[in-house]
């Protein structure tokens, strides 16, 4: 969780004493400052501020022109709006396995694929970078856009490139609890001027008086209101300088609860980049030994995680939406079943698979003293 102090309340007040709360395009003003900013953190061209991580993914699948009568590949094991967001653009989800990694397995993936297929959005959940090597080929091997979910893992890196930032869009939320926060808010990134222009007319309901960047997009359309505010944008501007440092202190962290746990035996979660790895887990043999070791401080079960498991998703697992006749579902090119053992690997993994927090609210000295009771399987 991004911690919010006294240099995010002097960010908002300045919005706040402009005057001008509303983002517009101007020099100088708070949401364009953090987007030219983010852009070039993530060494993309382009990038744009929305109001929440599901704004983001629907706006990226939106200007991807992903609809109706597209499936969209979605990690098993993410929050729901993952999988929600291809719902809200008319295309229906289908549920992808995780592997050991906890992320996207990329063999379940390709089987996964169908002509109707046109997007994949892997998902780093809880900082953990998705195998997006082996994720690209098989985009680019079956002519598929990917559409990174990054919601949780901005800043985290995979190789030399940051999460988000691999595939053909990427897409972060700042809501309370991930690694920036400005309460709520989100992000798009892109390399790719078309899809960014169509991102920003989704956004902002095609209004083409209001910005340039509509002039790559074609004919205008009818969007949302995705904006973000001025206050947002003044705390992400802050809230970004910090991430590094936030990132370094995570692995830290990261680094000396990793000896712990391997000195004393416990089955840590494999990961796709330990050389830059900020987020722990544990997967044992049993479920029962995961319930046990989920009694320590800062430890929760995966399976635990309410919404986070697709067996939760009650609306899209009964393919309800706010009216019968707008259904993704009928609209289908084939007949799409969704039941509870659908990606049973996942629920299995979910099940003996605990996060440990990398105790980073803590002092070194404090988590290293916390390091020896979760050297302990048992609950303490
Ligand atoms: C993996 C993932 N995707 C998407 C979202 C949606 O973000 P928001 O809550 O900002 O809409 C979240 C938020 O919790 C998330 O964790």
């Amino acid at each position: 969780m991004g911690k919010i102090g006294l240099r995010e309340w002097f960010g908002a007040g300045r919005a706040i004493a402009s005057g001008d709360l509303i983002r517009s395009d101007g020099p100088g003003q708070y949401c364009a400052g953090f987007e030219s900013r983010l852009a070039a953190m993530m060494g993309s061209k382009h990038a744009l501020s929305v109001n929440s991580g599901t704004s983001a993914l629907t706006a990226a699948l939106a200007a991807a022109g992903v609809g109706p009568g597209d499936e969209v590949l979605v990690s098993a094991y993410t929050w729901i709006a993952s999988a929600a967001a291809p719902v809200l653009v008319g295309a229906v989800p289908i549920l992808v396995d995780v592997d050991e990694s906890l992320t996207m397995d990329p063999g379940d993936l390709e089987r996964k694929i169908t002509p109707h297929t046109k997007a994949i959005i892997p998902v780093h959940m809880i900082n953990r970078p998705c195998d997006m090597g082996r994720i690209m080929q098989i985009a680019r091997r079956h002519d598929l856009l990917v559409i990174e979910d990054a919601c949780q893992a901005i800043g985290v890196r995979y190789g030399d490139q940051y999460c988000g930032a691999i595939g053909d869009v990427g897409t972060f939320s700042f809501n309370q609890y991930k690694n920036m926060s400005a309460g709520e808010g989100g992000a798009i990134i892109t390399s790719d001027t078309g899809l960014f222009a169509r991102a920003w007319n989704y956004h902002d309901l095609g209004v083409d008086f209001r910005d340039q960047h509509l002039s790559y997009a074609g004919a205008v359309f009818v969007g949302s209101n995705m904006r973000s505010s001025e206050i947002q944008g003044a705390m992400l501007d802050v809230q970004l300088g910090k991430l590094p440092r936030r990132l370094k202190r995570m692995r830290r962290r990261y680094e000396l609860l990793f000896e712990a746990l391997t000195r004393a035996g416990l089955p840590v979660t494999p990961h796709h980049d330990p050389d830059n790895a900020v987020s722990l887990a544990v997967t044992f043999e049993t479920e029962a030994e995961a319930i046990a070791y989920a009694g320590h401080r800062g430890v929760a079960r995966l399976f635990d995680n309410s919404k986070h498991v697709y067996t939760n998703w009650d609306a899209i697992l009964n393919k309800r939406t706010f009216h019968p006749r707008m259904d993704p579902w009928a609209w289908a090119a084939r007949p799409i079943e969704y039941d509870l053992d659908m990606c049973a690997g996942t629920l299995d993994l979910l099940r003996r698979s605990c996060r440990v927090s990398l105790l980073d609210q803590y002092p070194l000295t404090v988590v290293r003293v916390l390091a020896r009771a979760l050297s302990g399987r048992g609950t303490r």
